[in-house]
């Protein structure tokens, strides 16, 4: 069998596909170097290497161990170059332009040498390109042609590693080391990129090898972020799905659906077939990388448990009928129209999804605004984000993060409070790691010892291990130290904020109640910690306050969005890059939801419904009279629905009998109404108590807009045809259209056109600039055509910066006798909220069930072993989880994540909330655990854990 290539070192399959490689990053030196390159002048940024200032001039230099993403490593030897006036033929990937530099790339020097080192490589390399899944995209193959390689002089029978075993076991990549070159291009990615370093080179000379540690990739430190598939320039990590299906043809850039990081990828098709992700190098949030679910998880799109058809029933009893759309969209509007015309106009209501496009999030709250004729819309961010939405704009005048994710590489420190990013937020938490070994200090303030409080080359300064419930308590201490020690910023705080709202602040924060040594009793955490991490950060210079549901799904929620708001004021940390206050939105389109009207009180851009001026607008435009009083909220509608006034509901993607607190008063809602009519991609737990189903789309079939955690608005771009058969903003506009109000849209662009046109932050957005710049932070305006990456730079949004009182008010959900243990919650990296995408998918491999962790105190109290079943109780309900003995977290303090329905982790959680917003309280559950019965199983349907609930 021959080596395979095509001399221009291009693969004609993959013409078009694939972002360009120049080898080494791009400097970002504002001074010029003029050098000349084969003959021609070339002008690039100082810093940059031959390598890059040769490609970036159209003429490019073989390589093998340099790739853009990754500083130069000079391992390969097959980019070496001849400068005037210098000896030998350096690597031209390690060396940087000088001013003046004569380079010559091409000589009969030059590629005797490469192909002396192409032949060492080949002669050690198996020889079957014709069969090997990389064939079409492998640099050793390119580059085996492009240095005219046409015989191997040693042949091919001495010592040689062919015979290597490949590695199988991650479910979504192989690692064939018979291919390898090891260039350490899969090393300095989990290094560099990822920043888990699970890989190493093992050996010396000849016997070096990559290896993974412990047995294989799977029981590896590995978290199959796939930065290293990516970074191998051979087939030696290589994609099961490449292997099955082929080569990859064509590509559709679009975003990923999970997090609220927001990843862009690059979605490579065979065809109509997806192959695989990769994320894009000019994705704005992700600049190339991505996590396992964005790259990996995306097999749940085409999973067979998918409902295509739309589906009705006459009560909740009945076996579902398959329908036309005609019918189904005729039957919920009737039904909606009957329960209206029987109980009254707010009879009736909807929720939004944070998963959807902000095209069909804004046709929903229009639909509900409209043909419903009521403000009885919410979304599910009131149950994550809500209170960032009402402390940020009370504060600082704008609902939204103050940065974009780069702004972290300037951070000197970091206080990170209630969010786990290295498994809620991947990408960011790569981004952060990076950050911190290169020198910036860390303050966790977490109950739990996450990953960052000591991980690989990462190592906490301070970790304020606080008792679940006591944030502000804690903020408020922190801030005490800065205001009482004179450590705050005067002139920040004299220029730019409210100086009568500070004048205030200061009195109520320098009382003794907020001091560390009242907090300690409090919190748990020791006064002189609280003292030392405030001094730091108050001194370090920028510093950058990043938090998560950790914060917010507490019944001060928004008093500690308010308290953060105060500290980054305080210590001037607001209105530059390396700053701010950054939420971590929990799901994709978290920001969006909100940003498009989905709360009762607020039309689109956060503008209150009562405001005359803005209704008007809307009015204008809809041709429709709209209330000036808000609607319900969730909890309202679920109140209501109970006592028998709410009687129907539209719920758009989103599964509130799972996600949302006290399972069994949310079922007990449901079942009441008379109409539930449910949009999403599979039969949920809502689904359960619905008479009506629309089929959604998955991601992978939007045509649309999702805004990520940092305000960036990223394009959706269909992969695919719906499966469905309809894109969700039509499915609404039509049932719009059957309850007597007309909606019509031909494309999604048209929508986005609509929200610019009556949404100031959005002003300037359409799909053809986003098309064109690839992607936009809001405000996108003609003061920011180009959008707007950090907030309050000259002044806030609201003017003058106010500081806000934030008196610590202990939740009243506390442990006693009967439920000593405080239970809190989070995430895992592999599964995603409720687990209707993530359990569908290889990602079960690392995540099979919800466990409970417990301190081996609290366990051995109570006679329980890890990898025992234990019954969790709370004053709402019970249900059963495996436990395990953890370290991470205190004793008296369990937590446990949400990802799979029968463990029912809301099942146990309060009616709690947010005094501001109604967000729930999922945080803190008092709780008491004991060994489960023997008739008690982990496994039970959530019907059964309800039944003893
Ligand atoms: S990795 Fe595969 S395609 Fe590349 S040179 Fe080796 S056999 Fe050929
Ligand atoms: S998949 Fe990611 S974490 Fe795993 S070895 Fe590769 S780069 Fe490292
Ligand atoms: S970090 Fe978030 S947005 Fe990025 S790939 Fe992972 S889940 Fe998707
Ligand atoms: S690409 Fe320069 S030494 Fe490998």
């Amino acid at each position: 069998m021959t080596l395979l290539s095509d001399p221009r070192g291009l693969s004609p399959i993959r013409d078009g596909i694939g972002e360009p490689d120049f080898g080494t990053p791009k400097s970002t030196s504002d001074v010029t170097v003029t050098l000349t390159i084969d003959g021609s002048p070339v002008s690039v940024p100082a810093g940059t290497s031959i390598m890059r200032a040769a490609g970036e001039s159209g003429c490019s230099i073989p390589k093998l161990c340099a790739t853009d993403s990754l500083e130069p490593f000079g391992s390969c030897r097959m980019c070496l170059v001849e400068i005037d006036g210098r000896k030998g033929t350096p690597a031209s990937c390690t060396t940087p332009v000088e001013e003046g530099m004569v380079v010559r790339t091409q000589t009969a020097k030059l590629g005797k040498l490469r192909r002396n080192v192409m032949e060492l490589y080949i002669s050690d390399h198996p020889l079957e390109c014709l069969t090997c899944a990389a064939n079409g995209d492998c640099e050793l193959q390119d580059m085996a042609g492009v240095v005219g390689l046409r015989d191997v002089r040693y042949g091919y029978e001495g010592e040689n590693h062919l015979g290597a075993v490949k590695d199988q076991s991650n479910p979504y990549f192989d690692f064939d080391s018979s291919k390898c070159i090891v260039c350490n291009r899969c090393v300095r990615a989990c290094d560099q990129i990822q920043g888990t370093l699970a890989l190493t080179i093992e050996g010396r000379g000849f016997n070096s090898k990559v290896s993974p540690g412990g047995l294989n990739f799977l029981s590896s430190e590995c978290v199959s972020c796939g930065a290293c598939v990516q970074a191998c320039p051979t087939g030696t990590l290589e994609e099961k799905s490449v292997i099955e299906l082929g080569m990859p043809t064509r590509t559709v850039q679009t975003t990923c659906a999970y997090c609220g990081v927001g990843c862009t990828f690059n979605a490579e098709l065979r065809g109509d077939e997806l192959v695989r992700m990769v994320p894009a190098k000019t994705g704005g949030a992700n600049e190339g990388h991505s996590c396992v679910k964005g790259r990996f998880a995306f097999g749940y799109a085409s999973h067979k448990d998918r409902i295509l058809s739309p589906m009705i029933r006459e009560k909740i009893t009945d076996e579902w009928t398959e329908v036309s759309w005609d019918e189904a969209i005729t039957y919920a509007a009737t039904k909606f129209k009957e329960i209206q015309a029987k109980y009254g106009d707010n009879s009736i209501g909807g929720v939004t999804s944070s998963r959807c496009t902000n095209e069909e999030i804004f046709t929903v709250q229009k639909m509900i605004r409209t043909a419903f004729g009521n403000n009885n819309v919410d979304t599910c961010a009131r149950v994550c984000h809500s209170p960032t939405g009402f402390g940020l704009s009370s504060t600082f005048g704008t609902s939204a993060g103050t940065q974009d994710f780069k702004s972290v590489g300037k951070s000197d420190v970091i206080l990170l409070i209630g969010a786990n990013p290295t498994d809620a937020h991947p990408v960011f938490g790569s981004r952060l790691k990076r950050r911190l070994r290169q020198g910036a200090k860390l303050i966790v303030v977490d109950p739990r010892k996450i990953d960052l409080v000591e991980s690989a080359h990462v190592k906490a300064d301070h970790h304020l291990q606080l008792q679940p419930g006591t944030n502000v308590a804690v903020i408020n201490a922190l801030a005490h130290v800065i205001a009482t020690e004179g450590l705050a910023d005067k002139n920040f705080i004299a220029e730019r904020c409210d100086n009568e709202a500070f004048d205030r602040w200061m009195k109520f924060i320098s009382l003794p109640e907020n001091s560390p040594e009242v907090v300690e009793a409090q919190s748990g955490v020791p006064a002189e910690e609280l003292r030392k991490a405030a001094r730091l950060f108050a001194t370090s210079g920028n510093g950058a306050i990043y938090y998560g549901l950790g914060v917010t799904e507490h019944s001060q929620g928004s008093t500690m969005v308010m308290g953060m708001a105060n500290l980054a004021m305080a210590t001037g940390n607001i209105g530059r890059e390396g700053v701010g206050v950054n939420p971590l939105r929990g799901q994709n389109n978290v920001q969006g939801s909100c940003d498009m009207g989905s709360f009762p009180h607020e039309l689109s851009g956060y503008r209150h419904v009562s405001d005359d001026a803005v209704r008007e607008q809307f009015e204008t435009l809809w041709d429709v009279k709209l209330l000036p009083e808000p609607g319900m909220r969730i909890p309202n509608m679920l109140d209501n629905a109970i006592s028998g006034e709410f009687r129907g509901m539209f719920v758009h993607g989103e599964d509130i009998a799972q996600s949302d607190p006290n399972t069994k008063h949310v079922m007990a809602a449901l079942e009441a109404m008379d109409l539930v009519v449910v949009q999403d991609l599979f039969i949920n737990e809502t689904a359960k108590f619905a008479h009506v189903f629309f089929p959604g789309t998955s991601f992978l079939e939007k045509d649309g807009t999702f805004t990520n955690a940092e305000r960036r608005i990223n394009r959706v771009r269909p992969v695919m045809a719906p499966k469905n058969g309809k894109q969700e903003w039509q499915i609404i506009s039509e049932l719009a259209t059957a309850m007597g109000y007309p909606m019509h849209y031909d494309n999604a662009a048209q929508i986005m056109d609509e929200i610019a046109a009556i949404t100031p932050t959005f002003k300037n957005v359409s799909f053809e600039l986003l098309d064109r710049v690839g992607s936009l932070q809001w405000p996108v305006n003609d003061a920011a055509p180009q959008g707007t990456p950090i907030m309050h730079v000259n002044g806030f949004v609201r003017g003058k910066g106010l500081f806000v009182e934030t008196p610590f008010v202990p939740t009243e959900e506390r442990a006693n006798r009967k439920f000593p243990l405080l239970l809190t919650t989070g995430r895992i990296l592999s599964q995603y909220n409720v687990g209707a995408q993530t359990r569908r998918t290889a990602n079960s491999t690392w995540h099979q069930e919800d466990v409970l962790e417990i301190h081996e105190s609290d366990a051995q109290m109570r006679g329980i072993v890890d990898g025992q079943k234990v019954a969790i109780s709370s004053r709402i309900g019970e249900t059963v989880m495996r436990a395990e003995v953890s370290a991470r977290v205190p004793a008296g303090v369990v937590y446990t994540t949400f990802h799979h329905p029968i463990s029912g982790a809301n099942v146990i959680t309060t009616e709690f909330s947010d005094w501001a917003t109604n967000c729930p309280e999922y945080k803190v559950t008092a709780v008491e655990i004991r060994p489960a019965d023997s008739s008690q199983d982990a496994t039970n349907s959530l019907d059964d854990v309800l039944m003893k609930a």
